[in-house]
């Protein structure tokens, strides 16, 4: 067919989520309506990342979040557009926010079934350096009934809904999942509309990178500095494996899903359980990598069945091409 400029018969993304919005059982729209809105907010923060040098919009916003991370001006301006969005979208009860200790309660008559646990701005040492950031979010049914408790975000990945991640790269990006595989969009910003780019994307089973902070490699457990010797000087005559690592997860995890390979946060001696955080971070990230057939584990246990016991906590990531991934598990088993 001809590749005119313009797809009259479009897939953006509005149309999928209303698509699959009504193929859900029992669909009251709720669904799509916090979608439009995480949409609305992600477009805003992309446009704020992309004039944030000339909106005054970089560096520190004078403050220290719960989990001891500086927050950057536009970390609170992508938490703020993201809460008011969702919160106006009437299908949320309650949030969680890296950038708010307590559990954010959505006003009584705003209130909707769903639980979003959202990392607004990712990779926000990387703002001021023009290097790629994100935003990640995972999206659950409420437990409870009545006034929301952080039970209702206290739930294991498997009860995962939805989740997915923006990518303010050299283009903006949405990855997207309600189980059913992986789905990018891209975004044209001359219509302000995010269009699918592909679908049921699928990991390679094996890759040629590994992506880790080697700066703490002093304070790393002996069973991840083997694996990475085994990556550099393969004693088996395989080709030794390049290095990336942006910084930004939400950048390095994209990467991971496009080429292949391992993606690591592993636990240190000075951080024991790594630095991401479980429910707005590796949760979603771990529940896209297995749409897309790739792993995630904490090293001694899959991502998704960890039981949550706080909002902030952190646990050790490992994610990527199953190959990859299991290759690392047998150093743990090996050197544990
Ligand atoms: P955030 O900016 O949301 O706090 O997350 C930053 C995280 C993650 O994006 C990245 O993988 C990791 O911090 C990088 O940490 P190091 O600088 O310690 O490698
Ligand atoms: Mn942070
Ligand atoms: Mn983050
Ligand atoms: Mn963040």
């Amino acid at each position: 067919s001809d590749q005119s400029a313009f797809d009259t018969d479009v897939w953006t993304l509005t149309r999928f989520i209303i698509e699959t919005g009504r193929q859900a059982k029992g669909a009251t729209g709720e669904l799509t309506q916090l979608l439009t809105a995480m949409l609305t907010a992600i477009k805003a923060i992309s446009s704020a990342v992309r004039k944030a040098g000339l909106a005054h919009l970089q560096g520190m916003a004078g403050s220290v979040n719960v989990t001891g991370d500086d927050v950057k001006k536009l970390d609170v301006l992508s938490n703020d557009l993201v809460r008011n969005m969702l919160q106006a979208s009437y299908s949320t009860c309650c949030m969680v926010s890296e950038e708010d200790k307590e559990l954010i309660i959505t006003p009584k008559d705003k209130r909707g079934k769903y639980v979003v646990c959202f990392d607004p701005l990712d990779g926000s040492s990387n703002i001021d350096c023009l290097a790629s950031i994100g935003t990640i979010f995972a999206i659950y049914k409420r437990v409870t009934d009545g006034e929301p408790t952080d039970q209702d975000a206290l739930q294991q990945g498997n009860n995962i809904v939805c989740a997915g991640y923006a990518l303010y790269g050299s283009a903006t990006l949405v990855a997207l999942s309600t189980g059913a595989g992986l789905n990018f969009f891209m975004l044209d910003p001359a219509v302000g509309e995010f269009i699918l780019t592909e679908k049921n994307v699928k990991i390679k089973p094996r890759g040629k990178i590994y992506s880790v902070n080697e700066g703490y490699a002093k304070y790393f457990h002996p069973s991840i500095n083997e694996y990475l010797k085994h990556k550099k000087y393969p004693e088996d005559g395989s080709a030794p494996y390049g290095a990336r690592y942006v910084g930004s997860m939400v950048s390095d995890i994209h990467r991971t899903i496009a080429y292949g390979g391992i993606f690591m946060y592993p636990a240190n001696e000075k951080s024991p359980k790594g630095k991401l955080r479980l429910l707005y971070e590796c949760n979603p990230i771990a529940f896209l990598i297995e749409q897309a057939g790739g792993l995630a584990t904490t090293g001694t246990q899959r991502i998704l069945d960890v039981q949550p016991e706080a909002l902030h906590q952190r646990v050790p990531f490992v994610v990527g091409s199953p190959d990859d991934v299991n290759e690392y598990l047998s150093y743990v088993k090996k050197f544990s």
